[in-house]
C-alpha cells in the first residue's frame, strides 16, 4: 500500500519540476531567440545604411563605389544587393547563395531557400545630393550559424532538463521515502494495537461467553427474565467474538508468507460452501445454483479463501429476499481463475458501490448488529483477494441485483 503512495508522490514530484523545468528552457529559449535576432538585424540595418551611402545616381544610373567600406563589412554568410527604383537588380556583393526573389520589399524579411533560411534587410537609396529615391539596397544573411547556435541551445537546455530530472528523481526516492516512513511506522502501531487489543478481547470474552453458556444450561430456578438476559449476553458476546476475530484478521493478513501458500482446488471449495449454504438459501426460499468449472487450481491459503466466498455467499443470501435466486459461477480464463457471485437482491447504490470495501461501511447503518453484521465482511474478503494477488469487483444495481467477481492467478 505505501509502496503505491510512494510511487505516486514520486511520479507527481517529476511532473511538476520538469513542468517547471520545461517552463524556464522555453522561456529562456524565446528570451535568447528574440534578442539574438535583434543583434543581427541591427548589424544587417547598419550594413544596408552603409551600402545605401554609397550609391549614387550617375546620369540617370546607380553607381556603386568600388572601395566601398562594407566590402570590409561583409562577413562570407553576408550579401548586398542593389535595386533600382523598379525593384530591378543592378548590383550585388557577397555571397552568391543568397539570390533572394525580387521584388524586393521594404523593410525586414526572413525568407527560406532550399535549407537555408536567409533573413535580410531592406532599406530605400536616397541620393545624398538632392535628396531623390534613386533604389533600394538589400543586406542579407545566411541563419545557417543562428540556427546552429539555437540547436546548440535546445541540446543544452534538454540535456540539462534530463540531467536535472534524473538527479532530482533520486534523490526524490529519498525524499519520499523519509517522508513515508513516520506514516509507514504510525500505521504499523495502529495494526498492532488493533491486533493485541482484539487478542486480549479474546479471553474475557471467552470467559463471558462460557459463563453464560454454564448458566443457561442449568435454567433451574432461574427466572424466565433472567435467562432472556444471559441469552442477550450470549448473543451479544458471540457478536463480539466475531468481530475481535474480524479485527485481528484484518491486522494480521496483510500477506501470506509464501511457505504457508499450497495447492488449493477451489472447484472443491466452492462445492462444499454451496451445500453448505444450500439448507440456509432453502429456509429463506431463496434458489441457490451454480456453474463450476472443474480443476481450478491457484497456489494459496485454502481457509482464507473459504474465507472470501463464505462472505461473498453468506452476503448475497443475506441482501436477497425470498424468493430470489443466488448463482455461482466459476470459470478458467487465460491466466485467471473467476468466480462470479451472482444474486437478485436489494441491491447496493451507485455512489455506494465504492465504500463497500471500507471497513464497518454498511449501507443501512441503523441496522442491528444481530441483523447484519460489523461491515468487515468485504473489507476481509477483499484483503484476501489481493493477498492472493487477486481482486474483487462489483457490479450493482438497486433493486436488481447484485455481482460480485473474484479475480485470482491461476499457479
Ligand atoms: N450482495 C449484496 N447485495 C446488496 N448489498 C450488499 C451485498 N453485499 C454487501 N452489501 C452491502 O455492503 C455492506 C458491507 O458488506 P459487508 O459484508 O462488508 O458487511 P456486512 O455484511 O454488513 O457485515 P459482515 O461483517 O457480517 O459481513 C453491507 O452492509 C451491505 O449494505
Ligand atoms: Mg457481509
Amino acid at each position: 500500500m505505501f509502496e503505491k503512495i510512494r510511487r505516486r508522490l514520486l511520479l507527481s514530484y517529476l511532473i511538476v519540476l520538469s513542468l517547471i523545468l520545461g517552463g524556464f528552457a522555453i522561456a529562456v529559449r524565446i528570451v535568447f531567440t528574440h534578442s539574438l535576432l535583434e543583434q543581427q538585424t541591427e548589424k544587417l540595418s547598419a550594413l544596408a545604411q552603409v551600402a545605401a551611402a554609397n550609391a549614387e545616381l550617375d546620369n540617370g544610373q546607380i553607381k556603386i563605389e568600388n572601395d566601398l567600406p562594407q566590402d570590409k563589412l561583409l562577413e562570407k554568410h553576408q550579401g548586398l544587393h542593389w535595386f533600382n527604383t523598379k525593384g530591378n537588380l543592378i548590383g550585388k556583393q557577397g555571397n552568391d547563395v543568397f539570390d533572394l526573389p525580387i521584388p524586393v520589399a521594404e523593410g525586414e524579411q526572413i525568407n527560406t531557400i532550399g535549407k537555408n533560411r536567409i533573413q535580410s534587410v531592406t532599406l530605400p537609396i536616397i541620393s545624398s545630393d538632392d535628396k531623390q529615391f534613386i533604389g533600394y539596397v538589400r543586406a542579407s544573411q545566411s541563419l545557417e550559424e543562428f540556427d546552429e547556435t539555437l540547436n546548440k541551445l535546445d541540446l543544452g537546455l534538454s540535456g540539462g532538463i534530463i540531467v536535472a530530472l534524473v538527479i532530482s528523481g533520486v534523490g526524490g526516492v529519498w525524499l519520499t521515502r523519509q517522508a513515508i516512513q513516520p506514516i509507514e511506522e504510525s500505521f504499523e502501531r495502529l495494526k498492532q494495537f488493533t491486533a493485541d487489543a482484539s487478542h486480549e478481547l479474546r479471553s474475557p470474552l471467552m470467559a463471558i461467553q462460557s459463563n453464560a453458556a454454564v448458566a443457561l444450561k442449568y435454567p433451574e430456578g432461574m427466572r424466565e427474565a433472567d435467562a432472556e438476559k444471559f441469552q442477550a449476553i450470549s448473543s451479544a458476546t458471540n457478536q463480539m467474538t466475531r468481530l475481535t476475530e474480524d479485527l485481528l484478521f484484518l491486522a494480521r493478513h496483510d500477506n501470506i508468507p509464501n511457505q504457508s501458500k499450497e495447492t488449493v482446488n477451489l472447484s472443491s471449495i466452492l462445492s462444499n460452501l454451496v451445500q453448505l449454504y444450500q439448507p440456509q438459501a432453502v429456509a429463506k426460499q431463496i434458489s441457490f445454483k451454480s456453474q463450476l468449472s472443474q480443476k481450478l487450481y491457484l497456489l494459496g491459503d485454502a481457509n482464507q479463501l473459504t474465507r472470501l466466498f463464505t462472505n461473498l455467499i453468506q452476503n448475497a443470501i443475506h441482501y436477497t429476499p425470498s424468493e430470489g435466486t443466488v448463482k455461482i459461477i466459476a470459470n478458467l480464463s487465460t491466466s485467471h481463475i473467476v468466480v462470479n457471485v451472482q444474486d437478485t437482491g436489494v441491491g447496493i447504490a451507485p455512489e455506494d458501490l465504492e465504500k463497500i470495501f471500507d471497513r464497518f461501511w454498511r449501507a443501512d447503518k441503523s441496522r442491528s448488529y444481530n441483523s447484519g453484521g460489523s461491515g468487515l465482511g468485504l473489507a476481509i474478503a477483499q484483503a484476501i483477494a489481493q493477498n492472493h494477488g487477486g481482486l474483487i469487483t462489483v457490479t450493482s444495481q438497486l433493486g436488481v441485483g447484485s455481482c460480485f467477481t473474484v479475480r485470482l492467478p491461476t499457479v
